[in-house]
C-alpha cells in the first residue's frame, strides 16, 4: 500500500531551486551593503528562553500574547520559544559576551523567525529577516545612516521607490503623559472602541492608534497627537534626522499614528511600505530602542536597528519584474558511453581551475545530452567523443549566441579548452 505523503507545516515554506537566484541576488546585495556601512555579522540560536522575549518585546504585545511558539523542554522543564524576532536575542548576546565593553557595535543578521500568525500572502509562520542593530550610538546620525542604507538597498534590488513612514515616540516620560491624555480621549468615546481596543485601553492604549478597524478610523484620526506631548529634545532629535534625510534626498512622510508592535522603542520609529503587495505591504520596520539593553540586564546604552521580511522583499522584486538568472554551471560535459573516465577526469581538471561543471547523467543519446546542456544554462558544452579522444583532444561548443567561439565546434586539448573557457566565462 502506498505510504501517506507528509507535508510541510502550514505557513512554513520550502525555498525551491527556482527561487534560489532571487534569494542569492538579495543576499549578495544586502550583505554587500552591510559591509559597505561597516556592519559585522552575528548569529544567535533560533531558540531562546521565553522570558527573554516577554521582557524584551513586552508582555502586552500581539507577538508575546498570541504569536510565540513556546514550549516546555520535556527533557529538563525549561520554558523555551522559537525566536519571533532577533533584536532581543542580539542584545542578549551582546550583554552575555560583553560586546559593548570597549566599543560600540554595528551588527547584521539574517535567518528564520517564527510567529504563529494566520498565514496569508506575505504573512508566514516561518519567515526570514535581514536586520541590522547599531549599539552604543546616540544618533540621530546612526538612525539616518541606516535609512540611507535601506534607501540604497531598494534601488540596488530594483524595487525603489518604497514609501518611508517615520514617527518619533519620544521618551518614556513623554509617552506616559501622552498615554494619560489618550486614555482620557478614548474613555470619552468608549462606545466606538471595538473589543481589542477595550482590552488595550489601559494596558497599551497607543496600539489602539494602529487599528485597521474601519469603524474606528475617524476616532483615531482625531485623537490627540503624540508630537504635541514631546519635549524640546525629542523634537530636536526628529528634526536633525529629517535634516539628514532631506540633505541626502530621501523622501519620507511623518505618520503620527505609527507606533510599531514591539514595546522597546523610543524616539525614532519607521516603516517602509509598498502598495504593491496587498495587505502585507510593510517590508521593513525598525527604530531606536535606547531602553532595551538596560531592560535585559546590561549597562544602559543607546541603540537603533531594523529588520526586513525577506519573503516580502522578494515578492516585491517579482512584482517589479526583477528576475535574476543563474546558470547551473559554466560547462556541461557531454560524453561517449565508453569514455566516462575521460569525462570525470576533464571535469575535475576544470573544477581545479574554479570552473563550475556538470557531467551529464541519464540518457546517453547525444541530442538529449545537448538538450540538457542547453537547459542547464551552461555557456559551453565540452564534448568527450571517441574521435576526439583518439586524437587526445576534446570538443568545445559555445551554447549561447554572442559568446566567444559561437557557431563552430573547436577541437582542442583539455588544457587549451580550459584556458579558452577561463578567459570567456
Ligand atoms: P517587525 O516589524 O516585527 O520588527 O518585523 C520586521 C519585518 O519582518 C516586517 O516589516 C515584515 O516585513 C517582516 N515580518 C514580520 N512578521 C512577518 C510574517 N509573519 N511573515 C512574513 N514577514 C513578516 C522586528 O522584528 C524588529 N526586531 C525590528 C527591529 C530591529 N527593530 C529594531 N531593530
Amino acid at each position: 500500500m502506498a505510504q501517506e505523503k507528509i507535508q510541510a507545516i502550514r505557513g512554513m515554506s520550502d525555498m525551491l531551486p527556482s527561487d534560489a537566484p532571487l534569494w542569492h541576488f538579495f543576499e549578495k546585495k544586502a550583505i554587500g551593503l552591510a559591509n559597505l556601512y561597516g556592519y559585522q555579522q552575528i548569529r544567535t540560536p533560533i531558540v531562546e528562553q521565553t522570558r527573554l522575549f516577554k521582557r524584551g518585546i513586552g508582555e502586552v504585545t500581539d507577538i508575546v500574547e498570541k504569536e510565540m511558539y513556546s514550549f516546555v523542554d520535556s527533557l529538563n522543564g525549561d520554558n523555551l520559544s522559537l525566536r519571533p524576532e532577533n533584536t532581543a536575542s542580539v542584545v542578549r548576546a551582546c550583554i552575555e559576551h560583553n560586546l559593548l565593553y570597549d566599543a560600540p557595535r554595528r551588527l547584521w543578521y539574517m535567518g528564520p523567525m517564527f510567529r504563529h500568525e494566520r498565514p496569508q500572502r506575505g504573512r508566514y509562520r516561518q519567515f526570514h529577516q535581514f536586520g541590522m542593530e547599531a549599539m552604543g550610538f546616540k544618533g540621530p546620525d546612526t538612525d539616518a545612516e541606516q535609512l540611507l542604507m535601506l534607501n540604497r538597498l531598494w534601488k540596488e534590488l530594483g524595487i525603489a521607490p518604497v514609501r518611508l513612514e517615520l514617527n518619533c515616540l519620544g521618551q518614556l516620560e513623554e509617552r506616559k503623559a501622552y498615554r494619560e491624555i489618550l486614555i482620557r480621549y478614548f474613555e470619552e468615546h468608549k462606545e466606538i472602541l471595538d473589543e481589542d481596543a477595550q482590552r488595550r485601553l489601559y494596558s497599551n492604549p497607543l496600539r489602539i492608534l494602529d487599528t485597521k478597524n474601519p469603524d474606528m478610523q475617524d476616532l483615531v484620526n482625531n485623537a490627540p497627537k503624540l508630537y504635541d506631548s514631546l519635549g524640546e529634545e525629542s523634537k530636536a532629535f526628529l528634526s536633525s534626522l529629517e535634516d539628514i534625510l532631506k540633505a541626502e534626498g530621501v523622501d519620507y512622510t511623518i505618520n503620527p499614528r505609527l507606533v510599531r508592535g514591539l514595546d522597546y522603542y523610543n524616539l525614532t520609529v519607521f516603516e517602509w511600505v509598498t502598495d504593491k503587495l496587498g495587505a502585507q505591504g510593510t517590508i521593513c520596520g525598525g527604530g531606536r530602542y535606547d531602553p532595551l539593553i538596560g531592560m535585559l540586564g546590561g549597562r544602559d546604552a543607546p541603540a537603533c536597528g531594523f529588520a526586513m521580511g525577506i519573503e516580502r522583499v522578494l515578492e516585491l522584486m517579482k512584482e517589479c519584474g526583477v528576475h535574476p538568472e543563474e546558470r547551473e554551471c559554466d560547462v556541461y560535459i557531454v560524453w561517449d558511453k565508453a569514455l566516462y573516465l575521460n569525462a570525470i577526469g576533464a571535469a575535475e581538471k576544470l573544477r581545479d581551475a574554479g570552473i563550475r561543471v556538470i557531467v551529464h547523467s541519464g540518457s546517453m543519446k547525444f541530442a538529449n545530452q545537448l538538450k540538457r546542456a542547453d537547459a542547464s544554462g551552461a555557456l559551453y558544452a565540452l564534448v568527450i567523443g571517441s574521435d576526439e579522444a583518439a586524437a587526445g583532444k576534446v570538443g568545445l561548443k559555445a551554447l549561447r549566441e554572442g559568446i566567444a567561439g559561437y557557431g563552430e565546434q573547436k577541437t582542442l586539448t583539455i588544457e587549451e579548452a580550459l584556458e579558452f573557457v577561463s578567459k570567456n566565462i
